[in-house]
């Protein structure tokens, strides 16, 4: 199959997803050799470009391209472009494939749609009327999320797509799958004995899942505010994150064996109540160092609702009911325009029974895997002070991937999934029930704060987010002995 020609379209090659990420991870896998050697690709958009004006706008995201240069002509020599009239234009669609056979008939094609998402079903309905692979060669098609804005509307995408095209076509990407830190979760879980006997609710006190950015959403609001910060970032990535650490052991490392037990565990997650959710936005920070700082959401001139309660802060708790995690609770943090930008996992052991430390209480043990930025896992731990005291002390068993291993290159999200696209390995991926389940679970919150217009809580640019939040942590049984 490797050996077989393969050609890439990018839909929407003229967007920001295409420029910043597509293109630079295509360029990347080809320069390190990791993609099919005869790879071909096709960019598809409605402007009237060249791949000269193409290569222009991308390549500022390429780095740095040192002696790579001839390859580097040898990439653009291997790119085509394409202009649609629409993408609702079976001719144009036509046009597209006619060009696809005469760069070669027999090869595999991949369908990237970097493209907003009411293009979604027209486009796919005409790749599937009009591109399809010929002969035994496969046809895959990649989609980005927003998949629909809840239960209802996703899965109407869904079952559109489905219509079209099996499950082993669809690539519906997370990119949060393709990060590193993401992808080594199955590999401590599993890989280790010290932690498979302690991972459940006898041992574990709380688990807290936290995205944080320090921009706010400028130039972005036309998605946003029809989004909120927990379509945006918790309904996908961190309940990915959750799925992961809270599953069970697959039978394999098969893709369908990995996702069986996502689902499962997904299965296990009532849907969140109410009770157990902060809802915040941000507002600009007076004394802010930045203009953006000085503003707060509502203050965005693109914003078209004045009064919008789109959260850009939201924290809630869920609870998977199995026998492993009865009561444990799972704390999904994710916020916009915070004090720094980091995503981590907090898994916080319970208390140690009978104390003979006396001096105080003893912090609790916790795991702590953090995705980005600099990666890195540390168990906090006591241990006694070192020296004549005798008094014990917190301290770490810290692997930070930049002391463990230095120089080592951390391939961006992207272009993992886009290699394993080419591989045709689907373990990175989300299945169709994984994402109704993940819809389920969000869908009547999300009703509910449109239907009751409930208002989030006002904090500043900058800072950590309300305070509710904190407290709402707390009465989850986790303990705070630093500002997270
Ligand atoms: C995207 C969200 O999915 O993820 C953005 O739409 C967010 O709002 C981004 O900024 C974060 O991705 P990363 O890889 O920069 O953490």
């Amino acid at each position: 199959d490797y050996q077989d020609p393969h050609i890439f379209v990018i839909g929407g090659a003229s967007g920001d997803l295409a420029k910043r990420k597509i293109y630079p991870s295509l360029w990347s896998l080809y320069k390190n050799d990791l993609m099919p050697k005869n790879t071909f690709f096709v960019g598809y958009s409605r402007s009237k470009l060249t791949v000269s004006t193409i290569r222009k706008a991308v390549e500022k995201y390429f780095g740095n391209i040192g002696n790579d240069i001839d390859k580097l002509e040898e990439f653009w020599k291997r790119n085509f472009y394409i202009a649609a009239e629409s993408y609702d234009h079976s001719e144009s669609f036509e046009r597209l494939d006619i060009h696809i056979t005469q760069i070669s008939e027999k090869a595999h094609r991949i369908f990237y749609l970097a493209l907003p998402p009411e293009v979604y079903v027209p486009f796919s309905q005409l790749v599937h009327d009009h591109c399809m692979a010929r002969g035994d060669s496969s046809t895959r098609v990649v989609v980005e999320k927003p998949f629909g804005h809840d239960s209802e509307s996703s899965a109407n995408l869904s079952d559109h797509l489905s219509n079209l095209f099996t499950e082993e076509q669809l690539y519906r990407t997370d990119h949060y799958l393709g990060k590193e830190m993401v992808q080594n979760l199955v590999f401590q879980r599993f890989g280790n004995r010290v932690f498979s006997p302690i991972w459940n609710r006898d041992n574990i006190a709380s688990v807290v899942i936290s995205f944080k950015e320090n921009f706010g959403t400028y130039g972005r609001l036309g998605y946003f505010d029809q989004s909120g910060i927990i379509r945006d970032i918790m309904q996908n990535h961190l309940l990915q994150i959750l799925s992961i650490i809270a599953m069970e052991k697959p039978v394999s490392l098969n893709a369908e064996d990995i996702r069986d037990e996502k689902v499962k565990v997904l299965k296990c997650i009532a849907p969140i109540e109410l009770d157990n959710v902060v809802l915040g936005q941000y507002k600009g920070d007076p004394n802010g160092t930045t203009d953006e700082s000085k503003k707060g959401y509502l203050d965005d001139e693109t914003l078209q609702d004045k009064g919008s309660i789109t959260p850009t802060f939201a924290t809630t708790v869920l609870y998977v009911k199995n026998e492993r995690w009865d009561g444990v609770p799972f704390i999904l943090r994710a916020g916009k325009a915070l004090n720094e930008r980091k995503c981590e996992v907090r898994v916080q052991m319970k208390d140690v029974p009978g104390d003979i430390f006396s001096k105080g209480e003893l912090a609790r043990n916790e795991l702590v895997i953090q995705i980005q930025p600099n990666e890195a896992i540390y168990l906090k731990i006591i241990g006694k002070q070192p020296g004549n005291s005798s008094d014990c002390q917190e301290t770490e068993l810290d692997l930070t991937y930049a002391l463990r291993y230095p120089g080592q290159n951390l391939p961006d999200a992207y272009e993992r999934l886009i290699l394993d696209i080419f591989r045709n390995s689907q373990t990175h991926f989300v299945r169709t029930d994984e994402l109704s389940e993940a819809w389920r679970i969000f869908t009547p919150l999300l009703h509910r704060i449109d239907e009751e217009r409930i208002a989030p809580l006002r904090y500043e640019y900058g800072s950590r987010g309300p305070e509710e939040s904190d407290n709402l942590v707390r009465e989850h049984n986790y303990t705070f002995y630093r500002n997270l």
